[in-house]
């Protein structure tokens, strides 16, 4: 478990524009050298466009350069919505989560956070088989 994690996510889902939805969701990102990178679900008027909590994270560090050394994230929900499980990142955010972690050649731990217990698990359990860069070399 990795409580600073998880918080650094719940902090994030703070700032979560979801007036649609009104579904926060906070991610963060963990990486090889301690650092910390978080993002929340943005969304729009044009409801399709709405952008996932684990993508906005990405895009934050990649944007700064970053190319590899993810090693865990953590994904929380609204407490007060559904039935209280896990909340596991969506199809496509496994994806977007991949191809970072494809660049270093890591299998991040993802903390799936729901209200009364986080599930753990790797982002190849979540995702397997998956298509990556090497699939382009
Ligand atoms: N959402 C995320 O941010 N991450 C996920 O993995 C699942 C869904 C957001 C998208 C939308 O703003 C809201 O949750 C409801 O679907």
């Amino acid at each position: 478990m990795d409580n600073d994690l998880i918080a650094a996510a719940r902090k994030a889902a703070q700032q979560s524009y979801s007036p649609y939805s009104k579904y926060p969701v906070g991610a963060a990102l963990r990486f090889a050298d301690g650092s910390i990178v978080t993002g929340t679900n943005i969304e729009n008027a044009s409801y399709g466009l709405a952008l996932c909590a684990e993508t906005v994270a990405v895009s934050k560090a990649m944007a700064d350069g970053v190319r590899g050394g993810l090693e865990a994230v953590a994904v929380t929900g609204p407490t007060d919505r559904g039935d209280g499980a896990p909340i596991t990142p969506c199809g496509r955010c496994r994806q977007v989560l991949n191809e970072l972690a494809a660049l270093g050649g890591t299998d991040p731990l993802i903390f799936c956070v729901g209200n009364d217990d986080v599930r753990e698990v790797r982002l190849s359990q979540l995702l397997p088989h998956a298509f990556g860069p090497a699939h382009l070399d």
